[in-house]
């Protein structure tokens, strides 16, 4: 019997949704009878009902394409069941919707906000299958999602180009990478572009610590230093206090990130002149790299044959290099983060990288 497959991908973009599109799309084609449905713009298409029948040749040319065919948006968790202003029923006008459209499954490329949906539409009754998308890594149940490498690659080489400049200044430079709660961006860029501190959110930070480590390196006859800081990373006494507080106090701040502060923490305490860079989003965009254009094109396939099995109410993961299905409840609701005692922290313990926490 014929499959009709809708295909959505919700959340932040990242390089390697369109290679992952086609990877399902390509597979799906291949094994079974099928029809696919392009829903736009993630959740919000299906609850407005804005798709598109796609065609096999829609999946031609899309491998090294940045951003996805499909278009985004952030639709978060905690509102999928509150009606707002507008009177809308979400949940209930997807599952119209999916019935309208006439749909066999759903396939949801996304990170860990677009897996609770995806479950919370499992839930509802709906064959959902999850593809494990973002820059941050933070997907539980699996050991790398696809994007990661693209941004690590690019975030490397934001700090490989700020080193030359670095050395040529003398000066210190922080370069703020994004990962509001998952530091694994900052730590593998950080590790890669050979930085001297690496700040992320899982190890709240002591100041000065950093000055210690910095003002060591200066003794040294180093006229440089590089940190590595994620967006989210924290003080020690931020991570005392309560939501609450964290956030008044956050509010309250005169920086536009955190490496503002410290950088001004550091010219403070020290007389190196001290600079920060923020790349931002280029750090999601433009085409994967081989290894994330590889690792998409077997997450996206290996969908396509749970579809044809009729497995759902899973999403697909990697472990130790085995692609494998994960029951999408198993991964709802948790985030994958940095353990402290993880290898690459001890290999960075162990080359003198300074991660904030020795006093
Ligand atoms: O989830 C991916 C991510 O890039 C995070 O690292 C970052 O904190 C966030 O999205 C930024 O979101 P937005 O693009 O909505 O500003």
């Amino acid at each position: 019997m014929k499959k009709r497959i809708g295909l959505l991908t919700s959340g932040g973009d990242c390089p390697g949704l369109n290679a992952t599109i086609r990877g399902v799309a390509k597979a799906a084609y291949g094994m079974m009878d099928c029809e696919i449905v392009g829903i736009m713009d993630g959740f919000k298409g299906l609850i407005e009902n804005t798709s598109i029948e796609m065609e096999p040749k829609d999946f031609s040319g899309i491998l090294t394409r940045g951003g996805t065919i499909l278009g985004t948006a952030r639709t978060p968790f905690k509102k999928m069941r509150k009606i707002e202003e507008d009177g809308v029923d979400k949940v209930k006008q997807m599952l119209e919707n999916y019935k309208e459209l006439r749909l066999d499954c759903l396939v949801c490329l996304g990170g860990a906000g677009t897996h609770k949906n995806a479950n919370l539409l499992r839930e509802e009754g709906l064959n959902v299958i999850g593809l494990p998308k973002t820059i941050d890594n933070d997907i539980y149940g699996t050991d790398v999602t696809f994007g990661f490498h693209s941004a690590v690659d690019i975030a490397t080489e934001v700090i490989d180009r700020i080193h030359t400049t670095a050395d040529s200044h003398d000066r210190v430079m922080l370069v703020e990478l994004m990962g509001n709660k998952a530091g694994w961006l900052t730590l593998h860029a950080g590790v890669a572009g050979g930085a001297d501190v690496i700040l992320i959110p899982e190890m709240p930070y002591d100041p000065d610590s950093v000055i210690e480590a910095l003002k060591k390196r200066q003794k040294k006859g180093k006229n440089f230093s590089i940190i590595a800081i994620a967006e989210g990373a924290m003080t020690k006494k931020e991570a005392e206090m309560d939501k609450k507080e964290f956030k008044d106090h956050r509010k309250s701040m005169k920086y536009p990130t955190v490496s503002y502060r410290l950088a001004e923490y550091i010219e403070s305490k020290t007389d190196i002149e001290t600079r920060v860079t923020v790349p931002g989003h280029q750090q999601r965009g433009g085409s994967p790299s081989p290894y994330d254009r590889v690792l998409a094109t077997q997450l996206g396939a290996y969908a396509a044959k749970l579809i044809s099995e009729e497995q759902y109410g899973m999403t697909v993961s990697i472990e130790n290099n085995d692609i494998r299905a994960t029951p999408l409840a198993e991964v709802a609701g948790l985030l994958k983060l940095v353990p402290e005692d993880h290898n690459l922290i001890m290999t960075g313990k162990l080359i003198g990288i300074n991660f904030g926490d020795e006093s």
